[in-house]
């Protein structure tokens, strides 16, 4: 089922969500089902059970190649439950970032450019994963909001945030998370 994405401003964004405790019950597959549904139909590129008003630990996200984005780098469809996060160096990397929550505005964020995480999927099989580029990217952003944390609560250089068309005039943008 399609839901409501809540918007920044909402307490709920703010709180540290629970860890899931069991894999593979009706409520676990509902609650992806949900998030799968709900990203599919606003076309974003990661969504956080949080971000549905679920406080658990849950966190979709995944990009296929796009014709409009031939930039935009591949991360595949992943269920992560329960993530930890680890930087691998101490690299950060700058860009520009989106999030379903704080639609239409873009801000510019620095992340690990290098990180590792670990944390189970839907049956609760652990994974374990180090990744760069886009993917870490996306994963940081995404379990930022377990722990209450939106994007521009990191921004270094508020002169860089700002809503979409003023920013970006006419350009195609890459997807929220
Ligand atoms: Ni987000």
């Amino acid at each position: 089922m399609i839901r409501d994405v809540l918007k920044m401003g909402d307490p709920r964004l703010l709180q540290r969500s629970l860890p899931v405790e069991r894999f593979g019950t009706p409520e676990l597959r509902e609650l992806l089902a949900d998030l799968r549904d709900t990203l599919s139909h606003l076309n974003g590129a990661g969504l956080a059970a949080p971000q549905i008003g679920v406080g658990l630990r849950v966190v979709i996200f995944g990009v296929r190649a796009n014709p409009r984005y031939p930039q935009a780098e591949e991360v595949p469809d992943t269920v992560l439950i329960n993530p930890v996060i680890e930087p691998l160096a101490a690299e950060m990397i700058e860009d520009w970032e989106g999030c379903l929550s704080v639609p239409g505005m873009r801000g510019w964020v620095p992340r690990h450019a290098h990180v590792r995480y670990t944390g189970y999927d839907e049956q609760g099989r652990r994974m374990e994963r180090a990744v760069q580029g886009f993917h870490a990217r996306v994963v940081q952003h995404e379990c930022d909001h377990l722990d209450g944390i939106l994007y521009p609560m990191r921004l270094r250089d508020l002169s860089r945030f700002g809503y979409n068309e003023a920013l970006f005039p006419g350009e195609a943008l890459p997807l929220e998370e």
